[in-house]
């Protein structure tokens, strides 16, 4: 495989328990300048959308969220032609009107990340704009999907995403409610700022798996219970995602694919 052979234009990354997607689907190895991904991408087609899955943890989760080669990961994407991302994913929930199973299309993000690299930019002035950090089309078509697969989602909310692995502390998590935030995961960023500094558009598409440690009763968040609640919404959430790729535009006509123009790259893009 040459890097640059465009194999499939949208992309999934998995989250925490969501290790397959594609029934007949390829393996691709693919190594960028960062490193390699974090594992075989397999790509295969849902209706006329070539389609490349990456787990982001790596299948059996061996990769926690603070280890994760983000940079590897949307590079390997990018170069095999990827230029829509959804990535689902597993967060905790501020909000008690939000319980475990609810899926949501954030519109926001907050970092409160201390030590991951969040750039591919190391050299000269490339500043992105990331006010909305999720790609409106893309969020667009989540929802329509939700409503054809008559999935409930909720529109819009701000997820914080913290450093970890640790969850948070009863504290913190009514800091961030009294923000007004309304989730909290650890891999929605860098990952999306990465797409947004290599122009893909990237949708996040959020499954609560449980009431973060300022909402809960008892002694706080659990691993357990995330992998549980994750697992019993699973083919739920894969039939949205698959639905999703068959109402994204084949034709981008959003801001993202416009990230980087007028920017003085030091280097191209794969
Ligand atoms: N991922 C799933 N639930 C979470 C929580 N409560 N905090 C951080 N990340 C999570």
């Amino acid at each position: 495989m040459t890097p640059s052979t465009p194999v499939a234009d949208v992309a999934v990354i998995g989250g925490s328990g969501f290790y397959e997607l594609l029934g007949d689907a390829h393996p691709v190895e693919v190594d960028t300048p960062y490193g390699k991904p974090s594992d075989t991408i397999t790509v295969g087609a849902v209706g006329k959308r070539g389609v490349a899955f990456l787990p982001r943890h790596g299948r059996g989760h061996a990769i926690p969220a603070h280890k994760i080669n983000y940079r590897a990961n949307l590079w390997a994407l990018r170069s095999l032609g990827v230029r829509q991302v959804l990535a689902p994913c597993a967060v905790g929930s501020l909000r008690p009107e939000l319980g475990p199973g609810t899926v949501v299309v954030p519109d926001q993000l907050v970092d409160r990340t201390t030590a991951r690299t969040q750039s591919y930019y190391d050299q000269g002035a490339v500043h992105v704009s990331f006010a909305d950090p999720y790609c409106a089309h893309g969020r667009t078509a989540v929802l329509k999907a939700a409503a054809a697969t008559g999935t409930e989602a909720q529109d819009g909310g701000t997820t914080v995403v913290i450093e970890g692995p640790r969850f948070s502390t009863r504290a913190e998590s009514r800091w961030y409610a009294a923000q007004g935030w309304s989730l909290v995961n650890m891999t929605g960023h860098p990952e999306a700022v990465l797409a947004r500094e290599l122009a893909l558009c990237y949708t996040s598409v959020a499954l609560v798996t449980d009431l973060d440690a300022g909402l809960g009763a008892g002694e706080g968040v659990a691993q357990d219970e995330v992998f549980q609640v994750f697992a019993e919404n699973i083919g739920k959430l894969k039939a949205l995602v698959l639905e999703t790729v068959g109402l994204l535009p084949e034709d981008r006509t959003c801001p993202c694919g416009q990230a980087l123009e007028g920017l003085d790259l030091p280097w191209g893009l794969p």
